[in-house]
């Protein structure tokens, strides 16, 4: 039933583009902008029927995603720790700042693909992609804000009643109507025009080289049993032996299931456009993929928690040769996607 229901909204999203037939490559062939569902990968969990994505809606969510009114002082914005050029991370920072150059607790993840995740948060702590705006709203380290000050602030502006009617055909400013509003933004940001892409599509430009067919083929026998799907994850959380600092622990997952079994298990990140969202792990440990792999492959430290597939046969980490740890990362750099980054339609209105 709820394919049905998602099938009849993205069809009618296609009926809405220029060339439905060239939807593959959207961003190259017809600018488009919207979400829409790549072949290579899975249903989306968001359920588009509660909040199908319209150019206004989009529109409003792109312009609430820039405003720094959003936040106490005006000074921050969604985008100023989720930059596009560094596919919607923090560049620069290992660990996010925010208002007042507060300092908070963990990596800012990239923002891609959200309508086919099930849980945001390095520790999964929000499910609904609608409910999750206000959490960095409120946070004292981020934006330090109430949601009812901020759409006090939208329904004294020119522009935004008028857009709230162009998206809800009402000028009323809500809080359904706000969060909706950054869900379709958000939804929208389809990434899936990598070389990888085009390599498991058969498109033009999606030729592999020797090593970069090598890393794939690595990557699947050693690291897609928790990076797996075209997602690059399989939505999990798991402890993947990072180092554990004894005076001020992250516990991750387990902060919201209070499972001790949860100790420092953390959502699997996707991997897609790695190369552009540096530093890496939820506290921004590593600078470079270079220092990743080589954290797998001799990093790796033992703990209670740590993922049964980090300690295969009693061998702590992924044994790697460094033919292999060249050849991953030639393979990691295809899953960067370019239009991604540079598509108009995505940065400040
Ligand atoms: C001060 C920096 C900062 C600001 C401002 C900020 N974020 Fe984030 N964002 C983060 C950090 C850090 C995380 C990861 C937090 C965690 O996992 O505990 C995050 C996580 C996310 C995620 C989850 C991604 C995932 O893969 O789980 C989404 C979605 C997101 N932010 C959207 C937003 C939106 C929308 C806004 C504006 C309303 C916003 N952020 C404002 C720093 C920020
Ligand atoms: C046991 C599951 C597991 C395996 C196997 C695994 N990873 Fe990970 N990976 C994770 C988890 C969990 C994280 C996030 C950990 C954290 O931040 O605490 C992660 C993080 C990463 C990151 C950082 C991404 C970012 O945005 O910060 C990269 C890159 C990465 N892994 C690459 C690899 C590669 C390459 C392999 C194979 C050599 C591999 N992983 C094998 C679970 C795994």
């Amino acid at each position: 039933m709820k394919k049905l229901i998602y099938l009849a909204v993205l069809s009618t999203l296609l009926v809405a583009c220029d060339e439905p037939s060239t939807v593959l490559n959207p961003v190259e062939e017809t600018g488009e902008k919207l979400f829409y569902q790549p072949e290579n990968f899975p249903q989306p969990s968001y359920d588009f029927s509660k909040n199908p994505v319209t150019d206004e809606g989009f529109e409003l969510g792109r312009k609430l995603f820039y405003d720094g009114k959003l936040s106490r002082d005006g000074t921050i914005s969604c985008a100023e720790c989720h930059s596009q050029p560094y596919a919607f991370t923090h560049h620069g920072h290992s660990i996010s700042h925010g208002i007042d150059d507060k300092i908070g607790t963990r990596n800012a993840p990239a923002i891609q693909n959200t309508a086919f995740m099930d849980l945001f948060f390095w520790d999964g702590g929000v499910f609904d992609l609608d409910f999750f705006s206000v959490a960095p709203i409120v946070n004292p380290v981020e934006m330090d804000e109430e949601l009812g000050n901020v759409l006090e602030k939208l329904r004294a502006t020119e522009d935004y009643p008028e857009m709230f009617k162009a998206a809800y055909g009402s000028e009323e400013i809500t809080t359904e109507g706000f969060l909706k509003a950054l869900s379709q933004f958000m939804n929208s940001l389809v990434s899936a025009n990598s070389k990888y892409d085009k390599y498991v599509r058969n498109e033009a430009g999606g030729e592999f080289t020797d090593q970069e067919i090598s890393g794939l083929s690595i990557f699947k026998t050693k690291c897609a049993s928790c990076h797996g799907t075209d997602l690059f994850t399989d939505g999990s959380f798991r402890n993947n032996g990072l180092q554990i600092y004894v005076r001020d622990p992250d516990f991750g997952r387990a902060i919201i299931t209070e499972n001790a079994a949860d100790n420092y298990k953390f959502k699997v990140p996707s991997l897609r456009n790695v190369g552009y969202t540096a530093p890496y792990m939820h506290d921004g440990q590593f600078l470079t993929l270079k220092q990743v792999i080589e954290h797998y492959a001799s990093g790796v430290n033992d703990s209670e928690t740590l993922d049964p597939e980090l300690k295969k046969n009693g061998v702590l980490g992924i044994p790697l040769t460094e033919t292999e740890k060249s050849d991953l990362i030639a393979f990691l750099a295809t899953l960067n996607d370019p239009t991604f980054i540079s598509n108009t339609a995505f940065a400040a209105p």
